[in-house]
């Protein structure tokens, strides 16, 4: 009776420590996951509102660095911020940066996209804006491969 009663005991302070030691590793799971999420601790934080930080933000936004206008990537040069103020708003700047045009393709998408796109009349800007394009991005003298020519297609079978 004695002996079992020393066995209970040692079950019981086995269970206690496997209990503690149990909320243990669960406590630093958590705060561990939560860190993972937010690692500044922010969500304790008191939000202000720093005036110098917005400053500095809206500077940022036009800063230029070596010929490259920094926030949309594109080519520093006359017209740009034509370009910004005209074709940022509905796309990024990127779908103009990869693509490289003649005058007249330039003018036939900014066509297209105020057929079917909404643009709006650009007005005395198109030159500029237009005049940018084509200095900034000309179609490449050569591509990665020439185009294609007499290539025969043919008819996918169903
Ligand atoms: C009113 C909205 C709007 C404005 C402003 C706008 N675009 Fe677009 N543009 C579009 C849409 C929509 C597409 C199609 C996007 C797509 O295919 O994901 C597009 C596509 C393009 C493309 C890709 C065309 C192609 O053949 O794939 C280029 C280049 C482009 N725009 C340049 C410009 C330029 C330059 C300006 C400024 C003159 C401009 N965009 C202003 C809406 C606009």
């Amino acid at each position: 009776m004695e002996q079992q009663n020393q066995f209970r005991h040692y079950v019981k302070a086995i269970y206690r420590l496997l209990v503690i030691l149990f909320i243990m590793v669960g406590m630093i799971t958590i705060s561990g996951v939560y860190l993972l999420v937010d690692p500044t601790l922010s969500a304790f934080k008191k939000e202000e509102f720093n005036s110098t930080y917005v400053r500095t933000i809206e500077e940022d936004e036009d800063k230029i660095e070596n010929g490259v206008h920094l926030k949309t990537g594109l080519v520093e040069a006359k017209g740009l911020m034509e370009v910004i103020n005209n074709c940022t708003n509905c796309h990024s700047s990127k779908l103009i940066i990869q693509n490289r045009m003649t005058t007249e393709r330039w003018i036939e998408t900014i066509r297209w996209m105020q057929e079917t796109q909404n643009l709006w009349d650009l007005g005395t800007n198109e030159k500029i804006i237009v005049n940018y394009l084509v200095t900034n991005y000309p179609p490449k003298k050569k591509g990665r491969r020439e185009i294609l020519t007499n290539i025969e297609w043919y008819d996918l079978q169903d």
